[in-house]
């Protein structure tokens, strides 16, 4: 194993009724702006619920509306002057990983001495000074329990990441995660949360970190629970025990702990994800199901290992008599089947996209950087024929 920090600063309120909690965190915080997405908050009930229990705390609540899937910067720029109009001193998300993300975006950049856009381009310091809560309603990112945001400016197509493990700036203060308010997730984008978080798994299972044993389990065990759940969930979306499952794989799919264990993993998938989302406007997940299988056949020419092991640890292979070559084949066979038994996209063409710029993908992919990936280090040029591949695929 590589040196590693596990630190995770996030009070996980995790199960049924847990949002009696919430009067209880909102104890010294005087004025708050509750951030949520399109409506489905206010379908459910759970707006009434949330704004029931901020009138009996007796605070001043704000609201921001309207934070869209793959959350826009010109929102986050919205609720950062409420902040600062209104002085608040605890932002509440009440939503899935879009809203959060928009959540941390605003607690960051509304104490921050540069814009909130040179903090995503260029990395510049932020600091925390405004809370963050979250009321978890869609099991995906992990956003919850990481310090990772994720925000669009559409105005240069492009899609950043930033958010640093190691230090208690951007991970939410608490987080209510009640799987019954995830009940209610429609089916496409139930079935993109169980894609996301396998993907973030898979993300860190393929790494090269010696002694991988017990990250390895972990990620195996989670991988082995989401391929069973998948095609339960999707044929049951009400039954609770498989979104509470569900739920508690999403948030530690990706909330530092596989990370320490497996050295950072890859990630490839996901950065090549970002290029096509920033500039298509897709849904994360949808991306994920069409770019890796498409990494997957490349990279596993060049280092089978790691599928060999999810063919027989996780997929349950038979792998009597076969080369290491057919098992990664097998492997990847199997994780087609499972997408399309999702219904997923396995092609760009699912959009309707005939024209696409290659150059500036691979731009928006690398940021700056040389290569991709750690698993197998991928040059420009093989960043360039993977993304095409997603364009020209059936
Ligand atoms: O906007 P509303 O009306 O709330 O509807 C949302 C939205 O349309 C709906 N929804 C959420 N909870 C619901 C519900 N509908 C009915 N009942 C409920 N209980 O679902 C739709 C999608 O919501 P969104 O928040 O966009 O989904 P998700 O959680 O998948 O978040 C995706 C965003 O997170 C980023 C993605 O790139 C994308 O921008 N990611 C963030 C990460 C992180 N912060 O760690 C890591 C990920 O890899 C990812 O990149
Ligand atoms: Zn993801």
């Amino acid at each position: 194993m590589e040196n590693f920090i596990l630190y995770n600063p996030t009070k996980l309120y995790f199960g049924k009724n847990q949002i009696q909690k919430l009067k209880e965190e909102l104890k010294g915080y005087n004025h708050i702006l509750l951030v949520y997405g399109g409506g489905s908050i206010k379908k459910t009930g759970l707006y009434d619920q949330v704004t029931d229990i901020l009138k009996e705390a007796k605070v001043l609540a704000y609201e921001l509306s309207g934070v869209e899937p793959n959350p826009k910067i010109t929102l986050v720029r919205k609720g950062i002057d409420l902040v600062k109009k209104n002085k608040v001193d605890l932002i509440l998300a009440v939503g899935g990983g879009s809203t959060i993300d928009c959540a941390k975006a605003i607690s960051i950049g509304s104490v921050s001495d540069y814009d909130i856009m040179e903090i995503f381009k260029y990395n510049k310091p932020a600091k925390k000074v405004i809370k963050l809560g979250v009321i978890l309603t869609l099991s995906a990112t992990g956003s919850e329990m990481n310090p990772r945001i994720v925000i669009s400016d559409n105005s240069e197509n492009l899609k950043l990441g930033i958010g640093n493990f190691d230090l208690n700036v951007t991970y939410p203060d608490f987080s209510i995660c009640d799987p019954t308010f995830t009940l209610t997730v429609p089916l496409n984008q139930t079935i993109n949360g169980v894609i996301d978080i396998i993907s973030h798994v898979l993300e860190q299972y393929f790494n090269q970190n010696k002694n991988s044993i017990l990250g390895d389990e972990i990620a195996e065990s989670i991988l082995r629970t989401m391929f069973d759940l998948g095609p339960k969930i999707i044929k049951d979306l009400e039954n609770y025990e498989l979104r509470e499952t569900m739920m508690i794989c999403g948030t530690l799919a990706w909330n530092g702990l596989l990370r320490g264990l497996t050295n950072n993993g890859d990630w490839s998938c996901h950065g090549m994800e970002h290029a096509l989302s920033a500039v298509y406007d897709i849904p994360h997940a949808e991306g994920l199901a069409i770019i890796t299988p498409i990494w997957m056949d490349f990279v596993s020419k060049i280092d089978s290992s790691k599928f060999v092991s999810l063919a027989k640890n996780v997929f349950k292979i038979n792998t009597e008599n076969k080369t290491d070559d057919e098992i990664a084949i097998k492997a990847i066979e199997y994780y087609r089947n499972f997408l399309s038994n999702l219904h997923a996209p396995t092609s760009m063409k699912y959009y309707n996209i005939t024209e696409f710029d290659l150059d500036a993908l691979v731009e928006k992919t690398l940021l700056g950087k040389k290569t991709l990936g750690h698993y197998v280090v991928l040059s420009e040029e093989e960043v360039k024929d993977l993304l095409n591949k997603c364009f020209i695929g059936e």
